[in-house]
Order: C-alpha cells, then sequence, then structure tokens
C-alpha cells in the first residue's frame, strides 16, 4: 500500500479497495460459517452481502493506521462490527420497530425471509461477532479490552438503549439534548467503539485514545444528524431505504426539531471538532479526516 502521506494518494480509490475487501470476507466467512439451518445461513448472508457503505470497518482499519499503520490487520474486528450493525438493522427495519420495507436497495429481511428469521438472522450475527472478536490477531488482554468495548457499545447503555430512546420519542416533544443523547446512543456507540477498538488494537496511549474517541464522538453525532437530512431530503434510488421513514412513525430527529438548514449546520459544527480533535495527529491521520469529510457530503 502506498502511504498516505503521498499527497497523490487516492483516498477514494483505497477506501473502495477495503470496502471490497471487507465485502469479500464477509461472504466468505458467512459461507463456511457453523450455522445450524441453510435457511438461516441465507438470511445472514443476505442482509451481510448486500452492500452498505462499511462505516465501520473502515473506521476500525483507520484509526489503527492513525497510531502505527497498516490497520486491515485487524479484519476479524472490522468484520465483528460490520456483523453487529447489520443485526442492528435488520432488527431496526422490524415491523415492531421502523416498519421498513427497503434496506441496502433490496427488500427488508423480514420481507425476504419472515419476522422469525429475521429476528434470529439478527441474533446469530450478533453472536457471532463475538466469536470473531476472541480470533482477534493480538493479546488475551487487548482481546478482553476491545470485548469489552464492543458489547458495552452495542447494548443496552450504547446501541440498543439508544434504540429504547428513540421508541419512546415517537410522538413526542424531546428536547435537543435528549435528542443528542439518543443519537450518541444508537449510532454514535458503534462508530466509537469502532474506533476506540482500531486505536486499542494499534496500542494507543492514554492522550491518543482521548484524542481519537472525541473525533469518534462528534463524527457519530454528525452522522446520525446526515442520516436524519438524508430521511427527510434524499434520494431512494441513491440511499437503498425509504425516505420519510423518520415522519411516518413521527420519530424525534434532528430535522423534526430543528429543521433542515439548522441540522445542517450543527453535523458540519459536529464535523469540525471530528477534525480539530485530530490536530496533535500526522498524516497517518489522513483517512480520518477524509472519512469526516465525506460524511457532510454523503448522498447514502
Ligand atoms: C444506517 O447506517 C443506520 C444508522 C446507524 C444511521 P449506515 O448508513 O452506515 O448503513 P449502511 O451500512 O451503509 O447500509
Ligand atoms: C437506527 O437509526 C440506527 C440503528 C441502530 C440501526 P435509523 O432508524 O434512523 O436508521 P435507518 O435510517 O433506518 O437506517
Ligand atoms: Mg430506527
Ligand atoms: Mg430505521
Ligand atoms: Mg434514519
Amino acid at each position: 500500500m502506498t502511504s498516505p502521506r503521498e499527497t497523490t494518494f487516492d483516498f477514494t480509490a483505497e477506501i473502495k479497495r477495503r470496502q471490497k475487501l471487507v465485502d469479500e470476507r464477509l461472504s466468505s466467512y458467512i459461507d463456511t460459517a457453523d450455522v445450524g439451518d441453510e435457511n438461516l445461513r441465507a438470511a445472514m448472508r443476505y442482509s451481510l452481502t448486500s452492500g452498505g457503505k462499511r462505516l465501520r470497518p473502515l473506521l476500525i482499519f483507520a484509526a489503527a493506521d492513525a497510531i502505527s499503520a497498516d490497520g486491515e490487520q485487524y479484519m476479524n474486528s472490522a468484520l465483528a462490527i460490520e456483523m453487529i450493525h447489520t443485526y442492528s438493522l435488520i432488527h431496526d427495519d422490524l415491523p415492531a420497530l421502523d416498519n421498513d420495507d427497503l434496506r441496502r436497495g433490496k427488500p427488508t429481511n423480514h420481507k425476504a425471509y419472515g419476522e422469525a428469521t429475521a429476528i434470529l438472522a439478527g441474533d446469530a450475527l450478533l453472536t457471532m461477532a463475538f466469536s470473531l472478536l476472541t480470533r482477534e490477531n493480538t493479546s488475551p488482554e487487548i482481546c478482553r479490552q476491545i470485548i469489552r468495548e464492543i458489547a458495552d457499545a452495542a447494548g443496552a447503555g450504547g446501541m440498543v438503549g439508544g434504540q429504547a430512546l428513540d421508541m419512546a420519542a415517537e410522538n413526542k416533544q424531546i428536547s435537543l439534548e435528549e435528542l443528542k443523547k439518543l443519537h450518541l446512543g444508537k449510532t454514535g456507540a458503534l462508530i466509537r467503539a469502532a474506533v476506540r477498538v482500531g486505536a486499542i488494537l494499534a496500542a494507543a496511549d492514554a492522550k491518543e485514545l482521548a484524542a481519537l474517541t472525541s473525533y469518534a464522538e462528534n463524527l457519530g453525532l454528525a452522522f446520525q444528524i446526515t442520516d436524519d437530512i438524508l430521511d427527510a431530503v434524499g434520494d431512494t434510488a441513491i440511499l437503498g431505504k425509504p425516505t420519510g421513514s423518520d415522519e411516518k412513525n413521527h420519530k424525534s430527529t434532528y430535522v423534526s426539531l430543528v429543521g433542515i438548514d439548522q441540522a445542517r449546520q450543527l453535523a458540519q459544527d459536529a464535523v469540525t471538532r471530528a477534525l480539530a480533535a485530530l490536530c496533535d495527529f500526522d498524516g497517518k491521520a489522513a483517512f480520518l479526516r477524509c472519512l469526516a469529510n465525506m460524511i457532510l457530503t454523503r448522498q447514502k
């Protein structure tokens, strides 16, 4: 790989290459994994291999790059976090939650396989992820740390807790502070964990970890504000999921609370803070900077 320090470095091509690598590894892992039922495997495979930006794996690689380069060696953690993210999407789309029919440009998992299998595919992806984490190429102590990071981020104090707040905030007016807490949970927690896991695997010191955590928290917030904006004004054909889902479900979002223009400004402010947190990093943080800048202009 060419060094990201080189000014001619093509980040877009490199990100595409890494996305493709994650796609290939996910596909081969699920094909050979120990799965008791072939219909369950097909349902897991369906959502895992239907695309997605692979942002959380990219963040693991980029955070590790920022500390000691060669982030791609942490593939098991990257696959694991993408499995947890994919499970969260399958469950998020269920009739009892957002009741959506389209995801990553295809019918949602429960539309294709039925609710029971979709629930089980989500459960299986979540637990498979932890098996993968135990296989990471690192010391037992670092392995223990990353498992705790991801368990805490995925669970009641993180993503699931945020989803519970999201459901409770339907049909209600909540404050901006409450909405921020909800976003930092449902979306921010896994993004924060991805960055921290990459940093921990690459043996970041306490100061580096604190700076990268601040980057990640702001990035996660900007990412979900943009998700809210795209739900209101995005293009379903590009997004691969229905627009107007939040309005349909009377969700509390940045768009419903402060409107599109201020939501854009708040996302921009969060990205500015994310970039500022990287001020002590040299060119090795170039991938992290690039990903932060992509958040604001993304159309999917
Ligand atoms: C969508 O996540 C759900 C949120 C947490 C906002 P992504 O926008 O990362 O979805 P994919 O993985 O690219 O499909
Ligand atoms: C859910 O947020 C985030 C998850 C934990 C999956 P959204 O409900 O806004 O995600 P999308 O818009 O359906 O992808
Ligand atoms: Mg939702
Ligand atoms: Mg949703
Ligand atoms: Mg959304």
